[in-house]
């Protein structure tokens, strides 16, 4: 599998609350948190007495969410590696929304009973966080939030709200280049008919969802800055869901006979539903790129079946997301030593994964 385009993080000189160049060069946040915690001339300064446990709630707006699963995996592993670096105890209490505003906004506020010193909550509804910010303030219990962006007059409302994600419309123009690389080192792997033009059908996420308009929009933007002649057939939302993605391409298979020459997709969970649907049609040598690089999308790269994919560093997200929740819980007078934006905000690196 080759890698390019390695992005390795934002350094936003001056935004910051706290920088420390090991967040700029790719090193586990965590590590660096856990090493700080040990040194005591580590110059992070502890407003309280030392804490020997914490305790994190996180809701998940969905359990079956590939993306987020990888994402949760992580975040277990990082705290345990926090804990054995760190010495203090690490208590996660993970939760699934199940894709209902109201079952979240109900776990929130039994974190917040249980004790919980911080929140990380990855919204079912990005428009409608200001319950779980009302509940969060009163209680004094920072959140970090993440993948689904809340809006900014929310995100202004406490000191104490983070967000961590991605960069929607970079990941998109990368998306873009994968294509406008090929394309020009090899028109016909994408004009499979030769007539000049590669026709294309998009397979959008969820409509409320921050990352889905620009990554469709910036893809495509791409491919007509890069020179690539272009005519979009069809696009459909399928909801970042691989079944969903599978039965709008099956449609469009039948609709369009012969005539898809590449599908773009906002994330790879639809990237591989496209791909099923190609596999059950017998449909041969249509390119699909996705955005994500989840395990099983990785896999699909390597195997041939995935043109390419953007890949979030998911050791990057998940770590920022458990450094500033541990930094946060255990008392630190400055932030875990990341780059946060606006001081709150922390985007996280990515990069191009094409098969050889
Ligand atoms: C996107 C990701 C999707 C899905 C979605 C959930 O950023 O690309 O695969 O996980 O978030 O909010």
């Amino acid at each position: 599998m080759k890698v390019k385009g390695r992005r390795t993080g934002h350094c936003y000189a001056g935004t910051g609350r706290t920088v420390k160049r090991a967040w700029c060069t790719g090193r586990i946040v965590v590590l660096c948190v856990a090493a700080c915690l040990l040194m005591s001339s580590c110059q992070g300064v502890r407003k309280e007495e030392e804490k020997k446990s914490i305790r994190i709630g996180i809701s998940l707006y969905r359990g079956d969410d590939t993306f987020i699963n990888n994402i949760r995996s992580i975040i277990e592993e990082k705290a345990k590696e926090y804990e054995r670096e760190s010495g203090i105890k690490v208590t996660l209490d993970i939760q699934e929304a199940k894709g209902s505003q109201n079952t979240q906004n109900n776990q929130v506020e039994r974190f917040i009973s249980l004790g919980c010193d911080v929140l990380c909550i990855n919204p079912v509804d990005r428009m409608d966080t200001s319950l779980i910010i009302d509940k969060a303030m009163t209680a004094g219990v920072p959140v970090v939030f993440f993948n689904r962006q809340p809006v900014e007059e929310d995100m202004n409302r406490w000191d104490k709200l983070f967000y961590v994600g991605v960069d929607a419309k970079e990941t998109a123009v990368l998306q873009g280049k994968m294509v406008v690389d090929l394309y020009r080192k090899q028109p016909e792997a994408v004009d499979l008919n030769g007539d000049g033009v590669v026709s294309y059908v998009m397979l959008e996420g969820e409509s409320s969802h921050q990352d889905s308009l620009i990554r469709t929009e910036w893809s495509v933007q791409t491919l007509k800055d890069g020179g690539v002649p272009i005519e979009k057939l069809t696009g459909g939302i399928a909801n970042w869901e691989r079944s969903q993605a599978s039965a709008l391409m099956e449609q469009w298979l039948e609709k369009y006979p012969g005539r898809i020459e590449l599908v773009i997709c906002n994330n790879d969970d639809m990237a591989l539903g496209a791909i099923d649907a190609m596999e059950r049609a017998g449909a041969e040598g249509i390119s699909v790129v996705g955005i994500d690089g989840t395990t099983p999308g990785l896999a699909a790269v390597e195997n041939g079946k995935l043109m390419g994919t953007v890949s979030i560093d998911k050791a990057q997200y998940a770590g920022a997301i458990l450094a500033i929740a541990a930094g946060e819980a255990s008392g630190w007078e400055s932030e875990p030593e990341l780059e946060l934006e606006e001081g709150k905000y922390y985007q996280c690196p990515w990069q191009i994964v094409v098969k050889n």
